[in-house]
Order: structure tokens, then sequence, then C-alpha cells
């Protein structure tokens, strides 16, 4: 978005955070909260908050805090989450599955609306509602149906093949379940998650404390 300020990549990471927690704030019927409140509930320091969402424009009040609603609405335009995106999913077995029947993605503004596999056995298949298709037509279905972000949820193996696939089709994120670096041009964005690492990383902090 050409109006705003480069955001930087850690900053961009806790925008996440802020969001989900202020989404739970109003959940429990809060109408504001301060840099100080924010900042517990995140681990944050209340300065790390106002540094950040200083960024983006004044929007706290001294004595009176952050308009729960107003950021949450500013939050999620600056991160492109206040319109809908829809979401391709490319192998439907156990993970790929999962996210396509999470209700909850639609409340944050994401909607699958294609699931894709390469297993006769399981293309045709119904998953929370979308009849599973053969991967091979990725590139005659995705344009026109306005997808730019997938997830790939296919072994290691086949997970570059899939990603040129759907780089070529005009997908411009990929959210990467398969443990593998996945090559893509630049104006791609890829986000990988990988649990065995965050588990790794607990199991680490858990040992270092041990010591
Ligand atoms: P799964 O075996 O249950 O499902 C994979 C699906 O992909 C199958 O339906 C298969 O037919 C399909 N498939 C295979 N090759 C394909 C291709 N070229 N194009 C389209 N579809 C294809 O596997 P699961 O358990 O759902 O795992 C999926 C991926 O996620 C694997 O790479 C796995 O290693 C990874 N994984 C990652 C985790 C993480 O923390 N990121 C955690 C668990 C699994």
């Amino acid at each position: 978005m050409a109006d705003q300020p480069r955001i930087p990549k850690p900053t961009a990471r806790r925008l996440s955070l802020y969001l989900r927690e202020l989404e739970s704030l109003l959940e429990q019927g809060k109408s504001t909260i301060n840099s100080t409140g924010l900042g517990a509930a995140l681990d944050l320091t209340d300065a790390q908050v106002r540094k950040d969402l200083a960024t983006f424009g004044q929007f706290g009040r001294p004595g009176v805090g952050y308009d729960i609603t107003a950021l949450r609405a500013e939050l999620r335009r600056i991160m492109g989450t206040d319109r809908q995106w829809n979401v391709v999913v490319v192998g439907a077995g156990n993970i790929g599955t999962a996210v396509t029947r999470y209700p909850r993605f639609g409340d944050r503004g994401f909607r699958v609306v294609a699931v894709f596999d390469a297993d006769p056995a399981v293309v045709g298949n119904t998953v929370a509602g979308h009849q599973v298709l053969p991967v091979s037509d990725i590139q005659s279905r995705l344009p026109g149906m306005n997808i730019s972000l997938a997830i790939i949820a296919v072994p290691a193996e086949g997970a570059q093949q899939v990603a040129d696939m759907l780089v070529a089709a005009g997908i411009s994120g990929i959210l990467n379940f398969a443990p593998v670096y996945l090559s893509v041009p630049g104006g791609v964005a890829v986000s990988s998650v990988d649990l065995a690492r965050s588990l790794e990383q607990l199991a680490f902090e858990i040992s270092a404390d041990l010591a």
C-alpha cells in the first residue's frame, strides 16, 4: 500500500499478536486498553507497544489508552485483513483437511475457496463443502477465482512443484507446511509453519532453564 510507512518485520509480526489480543479483549467486553495492559498480556514492555503503534499514527489518548474497536479496525486495515482473502489449499490430507475445516479463519478474513490434491482416491471427496479438485487443474482453474493466497500441505518432495504451479497461476502468498525450503520469484511471499522447530525451541528453553 503506497500511503503506508514501511513496517519493520519484527513489528509486522507483533501486529498479529496485538490484533489477537484486541479480539480477545473485545470478547471480554472491554472497550479500552493502555499500552501497559496490552504489553503485559503479550510479554512486551509498554514502551515497545507505544513505539510499534506509533509507527502508524497517534491512536492512544493519554490517561485513557487505546480505543480497542478503533485500534482493531486500524490494525486490520494495515494488515489487509479488513477485506476478505480467498485461499486455496493444496493437499487434502491430515493438515489440509484440518485447515480447510477450521471454522474461525473466516472471522479473520480468510476463506478457503478451493482444495486440490494429486491422489485420484482423494480427488472428488468433499472437505468442508469443497469438492477436492485434481492438482493438474490448478493452472486452468485458479486464474479468475480471485485467489492470491495458498496453503501447501503436501509431502516435502512435491512441495516445490506445487509452489511453481501456484505461482504460475498467479498466487503471491504461500503458507507452507511442508518441511522444505521453497524457492519462489521475487514478489511472492512464503511463510513456513514448522511445529517441530517450535517444539525444539521449547525443549531448548526448558533444558536451558534446567542447566
Ligand atoms: P498427508 O499424507 O495426510 O496428506 C498429504 C496430501 O497431499 C495427500 O492427500 C496426498 O495425496 C497429497 N499430495 C501428495 N503429493 C501431492 C502433489 N504433488 N500435489 C497435490 N497433492 C499432493 O500429510 P499431512 O500429514 O497432511 O502433512 C502434509 C505436509 O505437512 C507434509 O509435508 C508434512 O511433512 C507436513 N507437516 C508439517 C507440519 C508442520 O509443523 N509444518 C506438521 C505435520 C506435518
